[in-house]
């Protein structure tokens, strides 16, 4: 029984829309899909029944989780033509570069789902997204390796399979940890959508045109790999191994609350958020359950951003700013742990996040009130004034 749930922050004047899919409350620290607290979700549940519910709005029956899963599973393949754009491409380019290349020609190969007045192409360009992106984020890393590509296979579950196509090599059997496969899945849940963040907002605006929704993803991973929103998980592992250890940390913490410093501590503080992100608790528990499985005894860098953390949190400048980490920070160390390197930490968050992206598109579009966005400015420009031909200028 989905009851009319309203909640005025005080700033409805600036909501950008109206939407039923995700609901976060910052100074409680909430994040509810489709009205299930994150929690529940990423203990209980996995990736694909994350994606339907925050498509279709109810958790799906068994029979609905299976159609929907063999509906996925039958096109994680992309069009043969498309590998060859990987040739253009520099091995050394950063393989965000190479996702916003590879998902914005999707648009120029599947052309029997950009009709978004077609609602049978809303929902084919909806599956094809969800499965296709893991196909092409292994290709952009093995690309970016020098590895040959790997198929994806139709008995491996979705987060096995992304594992199996990054880290499987013709030479040898590859088994996937169905540890580390759950690890994986549930960070894909929790980077799966996030209310009206950056790069959604992207996708909204450019849905709202009636662009296709392979470009529109396409704007929303340009906007996504930016440090101050989804880069900011390479920047802070960075960001770790450049404090390298506790000792260090003081001098990092005075240079975040140095206002002339351009420094800011990655992975802490949000726009919504001002108390502990909840996502936040449980990639540290997957981080801890990650390295467990790896017989990682201690990872110097997990001891830095516990220790930060520590710190932080009871400062007085952090606490009055309301800084807490955010789901980047330990994402980067448990990513690393699982075998990616920092240049591909952006791209899984752009792979868990395209279902976010893609719900939101379809709930925009299928709104019959919807019109094409158009933010307003003020403007602090000169006032009108008449032209002065050059010889008189200057
Ligand atoms: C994501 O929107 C989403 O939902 C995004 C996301 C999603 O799932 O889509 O949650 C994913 O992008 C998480 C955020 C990842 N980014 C980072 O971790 C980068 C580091 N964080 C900062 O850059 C910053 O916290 C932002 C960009 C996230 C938010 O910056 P704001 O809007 O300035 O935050 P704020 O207004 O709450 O800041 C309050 C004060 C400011 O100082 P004053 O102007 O009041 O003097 O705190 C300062 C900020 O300068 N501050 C920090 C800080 N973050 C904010 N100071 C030091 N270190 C920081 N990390």
């Amino acid at each position: 029984q989905t009851g009319m749930f309203t909640y005025d922050p005080g700033f409805t004047s600036t909501a950008s829309c109206e939407s039923k899919i995700t609901y976060i409350d910052g100074n409680e620290g909430t994040l509810l899909y489709r009205g299930y607290p994150i929690e529940q979700v990423a203990e209980n549940g996995d990736f694909l029944e994350t994606c339907y519910l925050l498509l279709y709005g109810e958790l799906p029956t068994q029979a609905q989780k299976e159609d929907f899963v063999h509906r996925v599973t039958y096109h994680t393949m992309i069009h043969e033509q498309m590998t060859r754009f990987f040739a253009g491409f520099r091995r050394d380019a950063h393989p965000m570069a190479v996702m916003c290349g590879m998902v914005g020609a999707l648009s120029a190969f599947y052309h029997d789902s950009t009709d978004i007045s077609d609602p049978h192409q809303r929902m084919i360009a909806s599956l094809r997204m969800i499965a296709k992106m893991p196909t092409i984020a292994a290709m952009a890393y093995k690309y970016h390796i020098g590895q040959p590509f790997v198929f994806p296979r139709n008995d491996l579950d979705y987060a096995a399979n992304f594992l199996h196509m990054c880290f499987s090599v013709p030479c040898e059997e590859y088994k996937v940890n169905p540890v580390l496969a759950r690890a994986m899945d549930r960070i894909f849940i929790l980077h799966a959508d996030h209310e009206q963040n950056a790069s959604t907002s992207t996708v909204r605006l450019a849905g709202s045109s009636g662009a296709n929704p392979f470009a529109c993803i396409a704007a929303g991973i340009a906007c996504l790999w930016g440090p101050a929103h989804g880069g900011a998980n390479e920047a802070a592992l960075t960001m770790l191994a450049e404090i390298g250890s506790v000792d260090n940390i003081p001098e990092y913490i005075a240079r975040a609350k140095d206002k002339n410093d351009p420094f800011r501590l990655m992975g802490f503080g949000h726009r919504v958020y001002k108390n502990y992100d909840p996502r936040a608790r449980i990639m540290q528990k997957t981080c801890h359950e990650v390295l467990a499985e790896l017989g990682i005894k201690d990872d110097p860098l997990l001891d830095v951003a516990m220790e930060l953390e520590k710190i932080a949190l009871s400062d007085d400048y952090f606490v009055e700013k309301k800084l807490y980490p955010n789901i980047d920070f330990y994402s980067g160390i448990t990513l690393r742990a699982l075998g990616f390197p920092t240049t591909m930490f952006t791209v899984l968050f752009s792979l868990a996040r395209t279902v976010g992206w893609i719900a939101q598109w379809k709930e925009m579009v299928e709104d019959p009130s919807q019109k094409i966005g158009r933010p307003r400015q003020l403007y602090t420009g000169a006032a009108q004034r008449d032209y002065t031909p050059i010889g008189q200028r200057r």
